[in-house]
């Protein structure tokens, strides 16, 4: 089966850091892929804004460069590159002065719709918001597209979005969740709320608990300096995983259309039940293989910021209290290995006597290996009584939909979203504010406990503290296998 490509309207797209490292792996590698799969505008207009002084032509090396070393295997002959640097364009510019914005304005057409990429620091976003008003770029057709991360506490967030509301509507801000992007993230709504069978069942009645683990191999690279001062939670939950949890937590939106989903997922933060510091492991990693050990990495021989969180979440309202959610998420572990795993309760009674605890598991995978497994319970095959062993309903989707199937990355499918003007996968701000009201206390708490992350093992599945987490409720994690 071959995906439907729906054209979008015609755009002109501003990439404000279109120098940067985020435009160079994903950004223009990704409209490279919808300009090959003609989803893109013959017109469309992609303009680099950085502070850098290059012209256009340099600019359609640095793009060429970047499709060729990021654009994937689907990459397309040369001529096809030829016609999308075409639409590249560049101009010089200062987000703070005047310089580069006359050159900008002349290049942005009246009757297309706008789209300013933000990729730059967020200490930058409320200046160029306010260079673009003071340019006439605010208008009804202008969109701007905002990274994580979205402030570094509640305070700074609030700041954030103050700033941006000075000139854009709600509606035009778009705040990127990458993992909203991913395809199997969508397929956990398509899951839940196309099928008959799970909704019932998808409540503490009859589910147990539910697990989120993102798992990376990677440690923090050349990120070190970023990330000492973010760790695990600011990193990867306070969005990624929030955003995993609240998708597999929320009530059935009345729509699929993009405030009725975000009012349903803000519901689940605000139900999530303050953190209780014993319900928490954080772990930093040793040196191993791969590299030096955490605090080497990030310089800081006394570094206190955790590269690994485990934690047990009650979220408090009809539907779950009494199941607890594990999320957990960690550089350095075993396997790149996502996945969201609903563990559902055993049968009150078996009619076959004495049997072993069996359950039905439903496992969503995210990467790699993106598919579906339901776990079911059937006959042992063969004669000599009834036994029962548990099976795999598996669906892969490499295998159920084909090697043609859908491998849209996420941050082209995203972008392609801006340009359509739907913001069902964007976060809006009132979820980023509530997920930092959560995330805050438990920060403040390390801080003011002086606690120190567990060292675990590069290369395994995290600190052993872990393990005793789910083990003190009679529960286990899954295997972090790839
Ligand atoms: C980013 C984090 O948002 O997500 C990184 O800043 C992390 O630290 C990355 O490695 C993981 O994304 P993915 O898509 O590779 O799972």
């Amino acid at each position: 089966m071959v995906s439907r490509v729906i054209p979008v309207e015609n755009f002109d797209l501003v990439i404000f850091g279109g120098t940067g490292d985020l435009a160079r792996r994903k950004i223009l590698p990704g409209l490279f892929r919808r300009f090959c799969a003609g989803q893109m505008p013959p017109e469309a207009r992609v303009i680099g804004a950085a502070r850098a002084d290059m012209d256009s032509a340099g600019y359609r090396d640095f793009v060429a460069e970047a499709v060729r070393e990021f654009g994937g295997d689907r990459a397309c002959e040369d001529g096809t590159l030829a016609g999308f640097l075409e639409r590249m364009h560049y101009v010089p510019i200062d987000a703070r002065g005047e310089n580069g914005w006359r050159e900008l304005v002349a290049l942005i057409r009246p009757d297309v719709v706008h789209a300013f990429y933000f990729s730059v620091a967020p200490g930058l976003f409320g200046d160029l918001a306010e260079r673009l008003n003071v340019h006439g770029l605010t208008n009804d057709a202008s969109r701007i597209v905002v990274e994580k991360p979205f402030g570094r506490d509640l305070e700074k967030a609030r700041a954030l979005n103050r700033d941006l509301a000075a000139y854009f509507d709600e509606s035009q801000i778009y705040r990127i969740d990458h993992y909203l992007g991913k395809e199997t993230v969508q397929n956990l709504m398509a899951v839940r709320f196309g099928n008959m069978l799970f909704e019932p069942l998808w409540n503490s009645q009859y589910v147990d608990h539910i697990q989120i683990t993102v798992a990376e191999t990677v440690g923090v690279g050349g990120r070190g300096e970023y990330y000492d001062k973010s760790g695990a939670m600011r990193d990867m939950v306070q969005n990624h995983l929030m955003q995993l949890l609240c998708l597999i937590a929320m009530e059935p939106p009345s729509k699929f259309d993009p405030d009725a989903v975000r009012d349903e997922k803000l519901k689940v933060i605000r139900a999530l039940d303050p953190m209780d510091p014993h319900h928490i492991v954080r772990g930093q990693y040793d040196a191993g293989d791969d590299g030096p050990d955490y605090r080497t990495a990030v310089g800081d021989p006394r570094s206190r910021t955790e590269s690994y969180i485990a934690m047990k979440v009650g979220v408090s309202n009809w539907r779950w209290v009494g199941t607890p959610f594990y999320l957990r998420t960690g550089k350095r572990l075993k396997a790149r290995s996502s996945e969201i795993t609903v563990v559902f309760k055993a049968l009150n009674h078996s009619i076959f006597g004495e049997q072993e605890d069996h359950r039905n598991v439903l496992s969503i995978r995210l990467q790699p290996n993106e598919g579906i497994t339901l776990g079911v319970t059937i006959k042992e095959p063969g004669p000599g009584g009834m036994r029962l062993i548990d099976v795999p309903l598996d669906m892969s989707f490499a295998d159920a939909i084909g090697e043609n199937g859908d491998q849209t990355d996420a941050y082209e499918r995203l972008i392609m979203d801006v340009i359509r003007g739907n913001q069902t996968l964007f976060m809006r701000g009132d979820e980023v504010e509530a997920a930092w009201a959560w995330t805050d206390p438990i920060i403040q708490g390390w801080e003011a406990r002086g606690d120190v992350p567990k060292v675990y093992e590069s290369g395994s599945e995290g600190p052993v503290d872990a393990v005793q987490l789910l083990a003190r409720d009679t529960r286990v994690w899954r295997k972090v296998a790839p």
